[in-house]
Order: structure tokens, then C-alpha cells, then sequence
């Protein structure tokens, strides 16, 4: 009797390799009789077949699963008639539905792994980005406007309840935390653009106010311009940072490519019932196929699914497992046993896997 039932979406391009990489690692590190995985249907290329980017049973499927592993979604050319990506939708439905409103982002330099970033080493690069997830600009996707063609609009939304909750979040996750690389101080960095507009001046002013119930904990602001140039020169500075949807999306690009890559970008997108887990990169369709895609975001996605899953149901199995995963990325990487494409190397998704899989069992030895 398997205990924790998990939805997965392969979706498009690189998604289906990569979402059943990491498959193949949780069954391996967790047992068949923990996790029980379902695939179901989603994504651009479905829509194309059917007119259906996230079907109902799918979304029915996720709504009642412990949680959902997806690989990626979205095909060139394939669009609403408003020009909007049909494969993003599959995201954004299920963020919005399941009112998935942490976005956290990881950005973690591991050994073994060159930083862009002259002279960084593993460990001085450890912070995590938290994206509110399920309003800001976003809010508007379907409902901005066009007029005639010559003008088009679309408005931010930021609410009380939004900002409350992800900063909550963004606070109770730095105090799990061990505080910044640079001085070990547990910091919560607001990131924002509170000096030119009212939404972002509103969004700060909530984050001040939760941070008043969190005193143990340091509150830094940066505005989003100056933070750019932050992640590049002092990225060991940084603890947790919470920022509104768009400029969490944009960040958290910025510091997946101080540290390696998209390929090295695990994300979590929670809610108070629901998880969903993806790497935080695209579904590549230019490399889709053909063995080459990197699976370390999605194992990575995976074990952030252990450790919530843990963390919810009480259940150590799942976190040791998780940080069995981890080690075993983690030597992979230190070692150069299987040295993925995006970091240098040419190792396929099937030998990247085969190398997780290998340390995980001589570490059970
Ligand atoms: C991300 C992606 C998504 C976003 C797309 C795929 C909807 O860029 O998760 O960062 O824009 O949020
Ligand atoms: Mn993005």
C-alpha cells in the first residue's frame, strides 16, 4: 500500500525525460511502497491534440494527490489567439487554482560547479528566492487589454492577504534556515520598487509590518534595479528574499545563472494544501529527445517535494530519503562522475541519472 499518491505532469519538450529521471531516482531512493506516481495528461502539446492545456481529470488528479511532479511545458508556435503562450498556462491555471503562492526558488552554488561569478566557491552562494506566486503582475494573464491594436495594458494587483502570506512564509523559512553565508545572520530581503510606485510602496509596507513579528530575524529592502547588480557582487549576503511575482520571476533567473545554470534550479510551488515541483527552467524543445537534457533540476525539484512532504505528514522516511538524494547530487557534481551538457561536460540525461542512482546505492552500502 503505497503512502503518498503523486500526480506527474511530463508535459513538453525535455519535460518528459527529465520528469521521469527524477521519477526513477525518487522510486530508488523511497521505494515503491512510499511513493505511488500517476502520469496524466498536460501541456501544449496535448492542447494541440485536444484544446486542452490542463485537463480537468488532470487537475482533479493534482487537486486530490500528496503533491505533483511536473517536467516542463510550452511549444514554439503554439499560442492563444491573443499571443499568449498556451503552455504556460498549465502553470499559471494551477498556481491560481491550487493558490500555490510560495514560488521558492533555491540558488545554491555546489561543489564542483564553476560559478560565472569570478572566485565564488560552494557554499558562499546559498540563498532562496520567494516569488509570490499567484497575483502582482501576473494577475492580469487574460485580463489586460488591447485596444485596436494601438495600445494594451495590464495592472498589477498586490493585496493585504497576498503579501501577509508570503512574508510569513519568507520569515518562518529563513528561522529553518542557518542565516546568510557571509555572516550567518538570518536575513529576509524585501525586493521590491517601493521608491517609484504605490503597489511595491504598499507591498514593503506589509512585509515591514510581519516583519515586527519576526524581531529574531534581520529585515533588509533592496529595490529591484540595485538587486541585480547585488546577486552578481554580493550574492553571499543573502539569506531569503521575497519578492512580488514579476520580479521573482526575473530575479531568480539572474541567480540560477550565477551558480550554474537552469539546469541547477529546483523550484517549489506551495500552497496551504498543495505542492507542485518542477525545475525552474523551460521545456527546451530545441533539445527535446534527445538524451541531453539535464534531469539535477527536477531531482533537485524532487527532493524539495520530499522535504515538504516530510514536513507536513511527520514523516522522517521522506527527509532522509530527500537528503540521501541530496549527497548523492551532490557527490555526482564533486566528483564529475557524469558532467551534464549545460555545465560543460557530455554526459546524457540517462548517465546523469545512472550516476545519482550509482551514489545512492554505494551510500547504502
Ligand atoms: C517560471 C516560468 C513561468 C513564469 C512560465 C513558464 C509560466 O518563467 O516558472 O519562472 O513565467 O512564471
Ligand atoms: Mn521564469
Amino acid at each position: 500500500m503505497s503512502s503518498y499518491q503523486i500526480a506527474t505532469i511530463d508535459g513538453d519538450g525535455i519535460g518528459p525525460e527529465v520528469c521521469q529521471s527524477a521519477t526513477r531516482v525518487l522510486t530508488h531512493a523511497c521505494g515503491s511502497d512510499l511513493l505511488a506516481f500517476t502520469r496524466c495528461d498536460g501541456g501544449a502539446a496535448h492542447y494541440a491534440r485536444t484544446g486542452h492545456v490542463l485537463p480537468e481529470d488532470t487537475f482533479m488528479l493534482c487537486r486530490d494527490s500528496a503533491a505533483i511532479l511536473h517536467g516542463a511545458a510550452g511549444l514554439p508556435g503554439v499560442t492563444y489567439p491573443d499571443g499568449t503562450e498556451v503552455g504556460n498556462d498549465l502553470h499559471l491555471q494551477l498556481r491560481f487554482r491550487l493558490d500555490l503562492y510560495a514560488n521558492v526558488r533555491p540558488v545554491r552554488l555546489w561543489r564542483g560547479v564553476k560559478s560565472p561569478l569570478a572566485d565564488w566557491q560552494a557554499g558562499q552562494i546559498d540563498y532562496v528566492i520567494v516569488r509570490e506566486n499567484t497575483e502582482g503582475l501576473y494577475a492580469s494573464r487574460g485580463g489586460g487589454i488591447n485596444l485596436r491594436g494601438e495600445v494594451a495594458t495590464d495592472t498589477i494587483v498586490i493585496t493585504r492577504k497576498g503579501v501577509e502570506r508570503v512574508a510569513r512564509f519568507s520569515f518562518a523559512l529563513s528561522r529553518k534556515r542557518n542565516g546568510a553565508p557571509r555572516d550567518g545572520t538570518r536575513r529576509v530581503t524585501v525586493c521590491d520598487k517601493a521608491n517609484i510606485l504605490r503597489s511595491y510602496a504598499f507591498f514593503r509596507a506589509v512585509c515591514e509590518e510581519v516583519a515586527r513579528e519576526h524581531t529574531d530575524i534581520e529585515i533588509d529592502y533592496a529595490y529591484v534595479d540595485a538587486m541585480t547588480v547585488h546577486l552578481v557582487k554580493r550574492p553571499d549576503f543573502y539569506d531569503v528574499i521575497v519578492a512580488e511575482n514579476m520580479f521573482g520571476d526575473i530575479i531568480s533567473d539572474l541567480g540560477a545563472a550565477t551558480i550554474g545554470g537552469m539546469g541547477l534550479s529546483p523550484s517549489a510551488e506551495l500552497g496551504e494544501h498543495h505542492g507542485l515541483f518542477q525545475g525552474a527552467h523551460g521545456s527546451a524543445p530545441d533539445i527535446a529527445g534527445q538524451n541531453v537534457a539535464s534531469p539535477l533540476a527536477t531531482i533537485l525539484s524532487g527532493t524539495l517535494m520530499l522535504q515538504w512532504l516530510a514536513e507536513r505528514h511527520g514523516d522522517d522516511r521522506l527527509s532522509a530519503a530527500a537528503h540521501r538524494i541530496e549527497a548523492a547530487v551532490g557527490d555526482v557534481l564533486a566528483q564529475g562522475d557524469a558532467v551534464p551538457r549545460d555545465l560543460g561536460g557530455s554526459a546524457s540525461c540517462t548517465e546523469v541519472t545512472d550516476a545519482v542512482l550509482r551514489r545512492l546505492d554505494s551510500a547504502a552500502c
